[in-house]
């Protein structure tokens, strides 16, 4: 009895165990929630020494960069450390064919020689109050999503309003946990930062597309960032007289690097998850959805790879289009692999099984909740073939460029419509420019393969209802050949050529806006997107509203039904902390996979003028006389590491900390098997990875002598300073 006891509490250990790493946590919330946890995986500091504020804390030395990823502040001048693939448009930006940054790297070696990136900001969390009260007053259960939503609206003005805040200061509310709770936001955002260093992309990216999304990794990606304020030190526009800013906060930096086990914690923005979706949306997911968006990316990546290895101008001029289809098409194959492998479906479908055995004994419970999981499957039923139309429409139509250009051009259209000659000159300006760069990178020939390929999935692969009668006529008229009819449309529209374009602009606003109007790919792309509003945009537009209202409602119920749960929100590009053990894992039978990357695995995998895997002949010089400095161990340069951190897209660039919360690695990215932990966190394969920060300090010291950043540093060995 005694020994089963025993193996109980065991499992039952395990279980928690289990369960330790999975959340996206409130900062505000730690203490209450999880500081016990933490500090029994390992945790030194405090809830209070992450987020406090009445003292500064990590979180003051956290920044949303750009809103689309995570930095932090690593030195008292206001140095920001973020990824390469965050940093990568201002690098770009930067870039000639005289200095090529994303080739060759960038270092300002010194404050002078950091430049300049209008648009990119930095934005500190100075506060955050629970407004769930204030928000959702005088709002009922018997109320429409609409009555709902517009009393919310009411509320939320009121709230921002009178929320206490500097002039230089700014406000958001978000919902929370579907919208049972509300959260509101004091930040500051500074809106000059300049670039301070990057290394070239053979290092910063090494691997590429290959490698994205896969463990062993080898890749430095890390970019640096200089936040600049005003002589006050408030937040300033760009003036060459601003100064460094001065942080309430900067992270030191350990050199000592994680053993197995160790614990971690990543504090950044993760941008969205679905944690607590219902089992057939889950199904939904992995039979349909992902399926349909691979298929047509698969398809478009086949078509711009073809003119990519032929022809090395659209080589560079596709590159980032390229990446970027890639990554999402990559991480939904690791997606529906985990959620099968981890039979994500059958473990829901248990837990609606228990919600339900739990509700139906409770008659409280009963009352409100008796009909849910059944409203929640018919509901996604319900929305199923319209979300695969959705699918179909969001993921051909842009990847079709003549169809975007055509959405400008009608922007002139709509201005001088509704505000006569002055709206079209203001439109046509902005326009001309947006034009210009999207033009820099396209190509009409691959523009008009695209067309061809994706139109015929369009087709083939939707039923009637849901495809433009007007591209149907087109294709009878070229004898159905999908080919002719892109070749009828490239060789007719003005739209695919820059210049064409211009001596269409020409002519007086009636004359230019007829003339738009007449232009194959304007009819073309206005019916597309008018069939797709009417036979799903409107309808997607209902149902979502009634999913939403159910999972709010599913979201209070299982807080509800599973108390003995603690419950974090799902991401929505607001400031958490994640935290979990270093540890290997194992991918598939007879394979684990190590928890550490070393500089001999960069050089493994090096293949002299590829595309994706060459390298720096200074790297390999550094490597061949083991120059490590003080960021090697036993004669070997630490590169990344992976942990059991429940991150997502948004925390590339968050900082990775060890139980003390000194700065050990740079969160990037999360490995194939396991990301499916937007849906369904699993421990056993989901890790997410970090480069090591003894790598990047190797990078900037050894390899790009900045010694000017290094001096900046606050590093940390053993609990003492190192000098
Ligand atoms: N997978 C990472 C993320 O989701 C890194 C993407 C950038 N790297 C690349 N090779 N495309 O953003
Ligand atoms: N690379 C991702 C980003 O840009 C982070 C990786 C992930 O999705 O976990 O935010």
């Amino acid at each position: 009895m005694k020994k089963y006891a025993l193996l109980l509490l065991v499992f039952l250990s395990v279980l928690a165990k289990s369960f330790a790493e999975e959340g996206m946590w409130l900062p505000q919330l730690l203490q209450t929630l999880n500081e016990k946890q933490m500090k029994k995986m390992g945790m030194r500091i405090s809830a209070s020494d992450i987020y406090s504020i009445s003292k500064g804390s990590l979180k003051d030395a956290i920044v949303s960069f750009g809103g689309f990823c995570t930095a932090e502040v690593i030195s008292d001048q206001g140095l920001l450390l973020t990824n390469h693939h965050c940093g990568f448009d201002a690098i770009q930006n930067h870039s000639s064919i005289q200095n090529n940054y994303i080739r060759d790297g960038f270092w300002a070696y010194n404050k002078d020689q950091e430049l300049r990136n209008e648009g990119l900001f930095a934005t500190f969390i100075i506060r955050i109050d629970d407004v769930t009260a204030d928000v959702l007053k005088g709002v009922t259960n018997s109320m429409t999503e609409k009555e709902r939503q517009s009393a919310i609206d009411k509320n939320l003005a009121g709230v921002r309003s009178s929320a206490k805040k500097e002039s230089y200061q700014d406000v958001f509310v978000r919902a929370f946990f579907e919208g049972n709770k509300y959260y509101l936001f004091v930040t500051e955002t500074y809106r000059d930062v300049r670039l301070v260093g990057a290394p070239p992309s053979s290092i910063g990216n090494y691997g590429k597309d290959t490698d994205n999304w896969m463990w062993p990794r080898h890749t430095g990606d890390f970019s640096m960032f200089r936040i600049y304020a005003g002589k006050d030190n408030k937040p300033a526009a760009y003036s060459p007289n601003n100064v460094p800013y001065k942080p309430k906060r900067s992270l030191n930096i350990s050199l000592d690097g994680v053993k197995e086990g160790d614990f971690t914690m990543v504090f950044g923005f993760p941008g969205r998850t679905n944690e607590y979706l219902h089992s057939s949306a889950i199904e939904q997911i992995v039979n349909v959805s992902d399926p349909a968006k691979i298929a047509i990316r698969t398809r478009a990546l086949q078509v711009i790879d073809g003119f990519m290895r032929k022809d090395e101008e659209i080589k560079i001029q596709y590159a980032a289009k390229y990446a970027g289809i890639s990554n999402a098409w990559k991480k939904w194959q690791g997606e529906v692999l985990g959620l099968t492998k981890t039979n994500a479906v059958e473990k829901r479908k248990e837990l609606e099984a228990n919600f339900e055995k739990i509700v139906l004994q409770k008659p409280e419970f009963n009352l409100v909740y008796i009909n849910l999981l059944k409203d929640l499957k018919q509901a996604y039923a319900a929305i199923e073939p319209y979300a695969y139309a959705r699918d179909y429409f969001t993921e051909i139509f842009p990847r079709i460029e003549v169809f975007g250009f055509a959405n400008q051009l009608n922007a002139l259209v709509n201005a001088y419509e509704k505000n006569g000659e002055t709206g079209y000159n203001t439109a046509k300006e902005k326009a001309l420019t947006t034009l210009a760069e999207l033009f820099k990178e396209y190509n009409a020939q691959v523009d008009q393969k695209l067309f061809e390929g994706l139109m015929e999935m369009y087709v083939t692969n939707q039923k009637e209802q849901y495809v433009s009668p007007l591209f149907r006529d087109m294709l009878k008229n070229a004898g159905n050949s999908y080919a002719q009819t892109a070749s009828d449309l490239y060789t007719r529209t003005k739209f695919s050529n820059l210049s064409s374009i211009k001596t269409l602009l020409a002519g007086s606003a009636k004359e230019v806006c007829d003339a738009i109007k007449a232009d194959p790919a304007w009819t073309l792309s206005q019916d597309i997107q008018k069939t797709y509003s009417s036979s799903a945009g409107s309808k997607i537009g209902e149902l979502q509203a009634t999913i939403n209202q159910l999972q709010r409602t599913y979201m209070q119920a299982q807080m509800d039904v599973f108390t003995q749960k603690a419950y974090y929100p799902d991401a929505n590009s607001t400031l958490r902390v994640t935290y979990g053990n270093v540890k290997p894992y194992q991918p598939r039978d007879a394979v684990k996979f190590d928890f550490y990357s070393y500089l001999d695995g960069v050089i493994e995998k090096y293949k002299p003028g590829d595309y994706e895997f060459d390298l720096p002949q200074k790297l390999i010089d550094l490597y061949k006389k083991k120059d490590f400095g003080r960021y090697g161990v036993n004669g070997r340069q630490p590169v990344c590491f992976i942990a059991a951190n429940h991150t997502t897209g948004g925390n590339s660039g968050s900082p990775a900390l060890n139980a003390d919360g000194n700065l050990i690695g740079l969160n990037f990215d999360r490995v194939w098997e396991g990301t499916m932990s937007d849906i369904n966190y699993d421990p056993t394969i989901c890790r997410n990875i970090m480069v090591d920060i003894r790598y990047v300090l190797f990078i900037v010291d050894k390899y790009a002598e900045a010694k000017n950043i290094i001096a900046e540093l606050k590093l940390v060995s053993k609990g003492k300073p190192v000098k």
